[in-house]
């Protein structure tokens, strides 16, 4: 079950400290200060220190506070956890790992973080996601959703993920216009499927042109029609959008109600199954509506 929202995850590169006001102003579910892909390899250490004084000195209002570390496979990956944990403490909520391949990679950041949540005498956990981005890691998504209770939600990564795959994304293809159909479907379903049986949250990936929010639109929608429950933002411009997309509407929310009223009336008189303005209302229509009114719930809508 969702512990917290995550309709919208802002990436701000964690250098790039100009930005962080605007970022932690945003509204968006959660932002996460980026030491990996969006930090230059030269800015990544000083990059930590950026992103703690942000995370213990900004007002971050109802925003959850993450980074995302460097990959394990890399000489950054410790230094990222040790100085912003040891600096940041409780203000920091979330660590997304990326280009996760093994379950393995996950128990290696939980260890650390126990060792050091201990250390520091921390009252809060911190929590992980992760990126599933290498073909390797779609492989064994089973596994990774399974790897650590601090794991809240898997994030799909398209734009690694082509590369790993070896896909022709190139100026001459553009995926989204010239493939019939979606490249990404079996990635996106394949991420949905193992987070919703380990009981996390799949996330969608970031969408790169910010400047058209029609289209960003409608990547949320497809996304939130799956199963996701938010999407990576590239742009404070883009939170709003999937902040709206991924939250149930008032009417969806009514209507959840009155379905859970009608399920509850038959069940009473003894039946399993009724009609509600000429639908069907059975066990699985009340998992439906009970989970717009959990979402609603945890959005306190
Ligand atoms: C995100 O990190 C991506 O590669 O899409
Ligand atoms: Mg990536």
């Amino acid at each position: 079950m969702a512990v917290r929202a995550r309709r919208s995850e802002l990436a701000t590169p964690a250098s790039n400290d100009w930005m962080f006001d605007r970022s932690a102003a945003a509204g968006a579910d959660m932002v996460f200060l980026d030491l990996e892909d969006a930090c230059a390899p030269a800015e990544r250490e000083a990059a930590r220190g950026k992103a703690a004084k942000a995370l213990n000195e900004l007002d971050w209002g109802t925003t959850t506070r993450a980074i995302r570390m460097n990959g394990v496979d890399t000489r950054w990956a410790y230094g990222d956890v040790i100085e912003v944990v040891t600096a940041a403490r409780e203000n920091l909520d979330v660590i997304v790992v990326p280009k996760v391949r093994r379950a393995r990679d996950v128990w290696w950041v939980d260890v650390l973080l126990t060792q050091l949540e201990e250390t520091l005498g921390l009252e809060k956990q911190i929590a992980l996601e992760v990126l599933i981005e290498e073909v390797e890691g779609l492989q064994y998504v089973d596994e990774i959703a399974h790897s650590s209770p601090r794991l809240e939600a898997i994030i799909f990564g398209a734009g690694d993920f082509s590369a790993s795959q070896g896909a022709r994304v190139d100026t001459n293809f553009d995926p989204v216009v010239d493939y019939p159909g979606d490249l990404w479907h079996y990635a996106r379903s394949r991420i949905m499927v193992a987070a919703r049986a380990a009981g996390i949250e799949a996330i969608d990936a970031p969408f790169p042109h910010y400047k058209d929010p029609e289209a960003y639109r409608v990547a949320c929608d497809r996304a939130g029609a799956m199963g996701y429950a938010g999407k990576w933002a590239i742009h404070p411009s883009q939170v709003e959008i999937a902040n709206t997309a991924f939250a149930p509407t008032p009417d969806e929310i009514a209507h959840a109600q009155r379905v859970v009223a009608a399920y509850r009336e038959a069940e009473a008189s003894g039946r399993g199954a009724t009609g509600l303005d000429g639908m069907l209302v059975d066990a699985a229509h009340l998992r439906h509506s009970e989970t717009v009114a959990r979402k609603a719930a945890l959005l306190g809508l």
